[in-house]
């Protein structure tokens, strides 16, 4: 790869190692960069060096016993692997805590120049409700369209007043990682952060399109940062005498597909809400995150990873951009502490990442990539897409249409959707165009 490649590669890909992981990546420039004096050095980016593997047969119990039909799937296989995954990546969940509820802060019927009805609503995860554990759901409807309306549920980076500039939005009391250029100061937003992240969060066109957007600050469910679990919702959970999850039990991310599940069960109280037809929707590690939250939920009608790469759409075996050894050092706490022994060893993780998409079957599923985001292993991702199909057959449907990797900007859309934008790791309004294709596909509300 010529210099000038590598050193933008680095750059991006230091740009997204969040907080203290950044101060432990030192930068090589000049005749330096790409030898073996960095940590980016060992990282492989050639396809070549991809060394060889065999996936796991999604369609093989751990017995041996072949999976032929629908029911064996339904019945014995699909919660043997949900049960891995839980026990070996992600960590055990706890349920919906008996005592949340739910109190409606704002609502306005003539938001976004009138075109939207706009909500917030509290979700008290404990009866003692202030100061929390809570999370803050922002959610915009389109005024015109018949109830109760389908939606997009999506966790967000930088608190729901970032989405949009619309100063109708509470301000997060949320701590925040510093970044002063999006306007938030002492782990804490100002008004300046209103709006920051709007281009990854097209409210207009999805109101348009039909569907409401509903988004949650993810740093409301648990801080993003490795704290031994002191804060957010984990602490909850323990029982007498627990200091933190034991090692088969939730991390960050499991905390923040958890969240999106409490969403739902809000949804189905808001006769606006249509709960049969939501849409979960992710950005990196929180495309990650919807696909876990899909797996295990199965409220969720369709499941879209966008740039989602190592622990989520990204076949693990595969060891290109980011791996288990570098992201299990980077975000200690995003997995369960079970996880880490997959460190360098990946032929022995008991599943690959083919195996969570396929846990959505026979819901749509996409997944997506960009062609810059080498981090996110793009073709380790189409590759878990299409070796999710067989289990999609099970039921008749065809899986991803697409014997090898679409160009760029060319989306293939089967009961599994993917696509690799031209670009770097982002959500585009390219990617939301596909997104709701894939949507008025499957929910039915395509041009006849
Ligand atoms: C880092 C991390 C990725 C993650 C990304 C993000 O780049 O290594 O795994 O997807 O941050 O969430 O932005």
């Amino acid at each position: 790869m010529p210099l000038g490649g590598i050193v933008t590669m680095m750059i991006q890909n230091l740009r997204r190692l969040g907080g203290l992981a950044l101060l432990a990546v030192p930068i090589c420039w000049g005749a330096n960069a790409g030898r073996d004096c960095c940590e980016q050095s060992d990282v492989n980016y050639d396809e070549s060096r991809v060394p060889s593997y065999t996936l796991p047969d999604p369609l093989v119990c751990e017995d041996g016993t072949p999976v032929s039909d629908a029911g064996t799937w339904i019945k014995k296989r699909r919660p043997e692997l949900l049960a891995l995954f839980a026990q070996e990546m992600y960590g055990k969940s706890p349920g919906r805590p008996p005592e949340m509820s739910f109190h409606l802060r704002s609502s306005d019927d003539e938001a976004l120049g009138g075109k939207a009805v706009r909500k917030e609503v509290v979700v008290y995860f404990s009866a003692a409700k202030e100061p929390g554990p809570k999370m803050d759901l922002l959610i915009y409807l389109p005024k015109q369209a018949r109830r109760p309306v389908p939606v997009f549920l999506g966790l967000n980076f930088n608190g729901n007043h970032s989405i949009h500039s619309d100063p109708g939005i509470t301000l997060s009391q949320s701590w925040m990682r510093d970044s002063p250029g999006k306007g938030i100061v002492n782990h804490r937003a100002t008004e300046a952060s209103r709006g920051t992240s709007a281009s990854r969060w097209p409210v207009e066109m999805i109101i348009e399109r039909g569907y409401g957007l509903a988004t949650i600050y993810y740093g409301d469910v648990d801080p993003d940062f490795d704290d031994g679990f002191q804060n957010g919702v984990h602490p909850l959970f323990y029982h007498q005498g627990q200091t933190q999850p034991a090692p088969d039990e939730w991390g960050a991310i499991g905390a923040w597909a958890w969240g999106l599940s409490r969403a739902v069960d809000y949804f189905e109280t808001d006769p606006d809400i249509d709960a049969r037809k939501v849409a979960v929707l992710g950005h990196s590690r929180l495309g990650k995150t919807a696909l876990w939250a899909g797996a295990q939920d199965e409220r969720f009608a369709i499941v879209i990873s966008n740039d989602s790469g190592c622990g989520g759409a990204a076949l693990s075996r595969r060891r290109f951009g980011e791996t288990v050894a570098r992201i299990n050092a980077t975000f200690p706490h995003w997995f369960c502490e079970n996880f880490k022994k997959f460190s360098n060893r990946e032929d022995s993780l008991p599943f690959d990442q083919h195996e969570l998409i396929a846990l959505m079957a026979p819901r749509p599923v996409y997944v997506a990539s960009a062609t810059e985001d080498l981090w996110a292993d793009p073709k380790g991702e189409f590759l878990a897409a299409k070796a999710a199909s067989p289990v999609y057959r099970l039921f008749g449907e065809e899986g991803l249409p697409a014997e090898d990797m679409p160009p760029p900007d060319h989306p293939v859309q089967g009961t599994i959707g993917y696509h690799v934008r031209t670009g770097e790791h982002d959500l585009t309004a390219f990617d939301w165009q596909c997104y709701l294709d894939f949507a008025d596909k499957h929910f039915g509300r395509a041009e006849k």
